[in-house]
């Protein structure tokens, strides 16, 4: 099949982690790709390795999204281009963990811009094409974070609370138009997230953490039959929806409080 006609997917932070995951599940069953991240070496390595293997065209974009214009460059880049984008995940993202009385708020910026402006610039832009086409297919990954404050966490959490809240109304806006936006919430994963949030001695990192390549193939089930919201797990399904049984703000707030503390 010439490459252009096979379905494409837009995958950001495909480099490592839940995203380098999402891409495999792609890669298996014969979409083509684009892969975006900061690091060329890694995105380099992933395109010959994917191309050999399960014979897809991969194409890569290096580039940081937390940079003012730099969503807009990539939708640029891919209107170049002589595919169309049928499926968007946006993935990239990172946490803080720390007080918001010693965070840097040059920090709480980047992650912001990353987080919560690059993915609805992408989706934004994304999801008028779709639409007019009447197909396309949105995965934005949010956190179990999503579903209460999370001390230790505050910007982080509300960032992907943003993410969910704003998928989730997305979700329903496209009723009916043959495109879907389903969003992903997956509690602690073993991937870089820990180390680069800085969440090593949190309360909430020292079990067992879930597997990337589970989540990433519950968010990839979820995105194929058009879902709303994915909580890996069963476990972490149960913890999302008794956020919403709670009695009482300050109970769940006491909660996520120690569920999120400092461990010596
Ligand atoms: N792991 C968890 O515990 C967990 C739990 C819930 C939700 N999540 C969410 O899952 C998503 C994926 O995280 P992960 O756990 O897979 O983390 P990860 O292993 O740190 O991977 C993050 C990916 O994003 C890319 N990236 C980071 N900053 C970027 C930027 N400014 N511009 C473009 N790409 C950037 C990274 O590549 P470069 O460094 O090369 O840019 C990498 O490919 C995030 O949205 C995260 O919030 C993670």
């Amino acid at each position: 099949m010439n490459q252009a006609l096979k379905p494409r997917a837009l995958i950001t932070g495909a480099s490592g982690g839940i995203g380098y995951e999402l891409a495999k599940l792609f890669a298996k069953d014969g979409t083509s790709l684009v892969i975006v991240a900061r690091q060329e070496d890694q995105l380099r390595a992933i395109k010959a390795d994917f191309e050999q293997q399960y014979g897809i065209q991969v194409d890569y974009q290096a580039l940081d999204l937390s940079q003012p214009g730099q969503p807009q460059a990539l939708y640029d880049w891919c209107q170049a281009q002589p595919f169309q984008v049928d499926f968007l995940v946006n993935n990239a993202g990172y946490g803080d963990y720390r007080p918001v009385a010693q965070a840097d708020p040059a920090v709480y910026e980047n992650m912001l811009a990353l987080n919560v402006v690059a993915l609805t610039t992408l989706t934004t832009l994304f999801v008028q094409q779709m639409v007019k086409h009447q197909q396309g297919r949105i995965l934005n990954v949010g956190s179990l974070a999503a579903f209460q404050p999370v001390p230790q966490m505050a910007a982080y959490a509300a960032s992907k609370s943003y993410v969910m809240h704003f998928t989730e109304a997305l979700h329903a806006e496209l009723r009916g138009t043959g495109v879907s936006a389903t969003v992903l919430n997956p509690n602690v994963t073993k991937t870089g997230f820990v180390a680069r949030a800085g969440m090593g001695k949190a309360a909430n990192a020292q079990g067992k953490q879930l597997d990337p390549a589970q989540v990433a193939r519950a968010g990839y089930q979820g995105l194929l039959r058009g879902a709303l919201n994915v909580v890996p797990g069963w476990g972490n399904k149960l913890l999302a929806l008794s956020t919403g049984l709670m009695p009482s703000r300050r109970l769940l707030l006491a909660i996520a409080t120690r569920v999120s503390r400092v461990t010596k």
